[in-house]
């Protein structure tokens, strides 16, 4: 519908609206983006002479129009990140004297962290604690891989981006054809963006969202309308993957972890949010075996593997399948 004008940044916004918007609609979008070449790139212009019915004089009615599919993307809570810039929170430390101590143990590790260190990756302090090391986030990259895993998964939500471990081996998988990775922390998410660019990963293969992985998912599942349209996903064919912040009473020292008092998540908390998709929990090597095996679905078995590096286990990872829809009364 929108021939030559397909490619403009503009219409590129719109098109995960493409199903929900009649044939008219996408009429007036081209009338306006043949008529003014500053509609192409920018979203207020197009806005703009879309509202002021510009259309309605050549004949067109604009009250068939579905507006929510043109609002000013400000207008979203969510909407995707733009390029944030490295903070003083970011660091590419080159030297242990310059480490705090609580991290220098980690920065000996930063090759088998990060193999491309040295062309200058850059952390916030935090992000050291949490970050999956890259053999490890490339063994959960293969493993759901298309031979691996379900093709018909083609979207993932990365719900815990940090400084971007697991999302930069996602995208190098060239699998999905979708990356969306939720951060809430805007230095930390600077510097996954800033990591992913080092590692190659395509401009624009990953959507980044500076906010709440929880309220992402809730609107995701719940109200789709409340979120900018380039975060609009189907749930039948994304999956998530959730490496949350590990911590809680006895997390280092018991034997078992008991994942009710994980925090500042618990298991169920996890669960609940993604249970309408396939998910993957990354958890804690000590994490109670029988509290995940609840979570299977009736009569159904669930997959859990241990990640081992120099032959200790570092995590544990979770394969969960989205909840069953009710069975029909028909
Ligand atoms: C364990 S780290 C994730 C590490 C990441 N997989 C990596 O390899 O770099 C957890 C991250 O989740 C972020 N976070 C915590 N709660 C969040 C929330 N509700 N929504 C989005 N991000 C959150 C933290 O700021 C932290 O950066």
């Amino acid at each position: 519908m929108l021939g030559p004008y397909v490619d403009a940044p503009t219409a590129q916004l719109l098109l995960p609206q493409a199903r929900q918007m009649p044939q008219i609609a996408w009429q007036i979008i081209r009338n306006a983006l043949e008529q003014n070449p500053h509609a192409r790139d920018d979203i207020n212009c197009l806005t703009e002479l879309l509202a002021t019915g510009g259309q309605v004089a050549n004949g067109i009615n604009t009250d068939r129009l579905d507006t929510s599919a043109v609002a000013e993307p400000s207008n979203f809570s969510l909407k995707p990140a733009e390029r944030l810039p490295l903070t003083d929170e970011c660091h590419h430390y080159t030297g242990k004297h310059e480490v705090p101590w609580d991290i220098q143990k980690y920065f000996s590790q930063r090759y088998s962290i990060f193999s491309y260190y040295d062309s200058g990756v850059h952390m916030t302090d935090d992000a050291w604690f949490g970050v999956t090391p890259e053999p490890v986030a490339n063994q959960i990259a293969y493993e759901l891989s298309e031979d691996h895993y379900d093709p018909e998964k083609t979207i993932l939500i990365d719900a815990f981006g940090g400084a971007g471990g697991n999302t930069i081996a996602f995208a190098l998988s060239e699998r999905w054809s979708r990356i969306i990775a939720i951060e809430r922390d805007p230095a930390t998410l600077a510097c996954a963006q800033h990591n992913a660019e080092i590692y190659g990963v395509e401009p624009g293969s990953v959507t980044w969202i500076l906010g709440d992985s929880f309220e992402y998912l809730d609107q995701l599942v719940n109200s789709p309308e409340k979120l900018h349209p380039d975060l609009r996903v189907d749930l039948q064919t994304t999956m998530v993957f959730a490496s949350p912040p590990w911590g809680g009473p006895g997390y280092r020292t018991d034997e078992i972890f008991d994942l009710s008092t994980m925090q500042p998540y618990s298991l169920n908390q996890l669960h609940e949010a993604y249970k309408k998709m396939d998910h993957v929990l990354f958890l804690p090597r000590t994490s109670d075996i029988r509290q995940i095996a609840k979570l299977a679905p009736e009569g159904e078995k669930l997959e859990v593997i241990q990640y081992c590096a120099e032959g200790a286990s570092k995590a544990m990872g979770v394969y969960i399948p989205a909840e069953k829809p009710p069975a029909s009364s028909d």
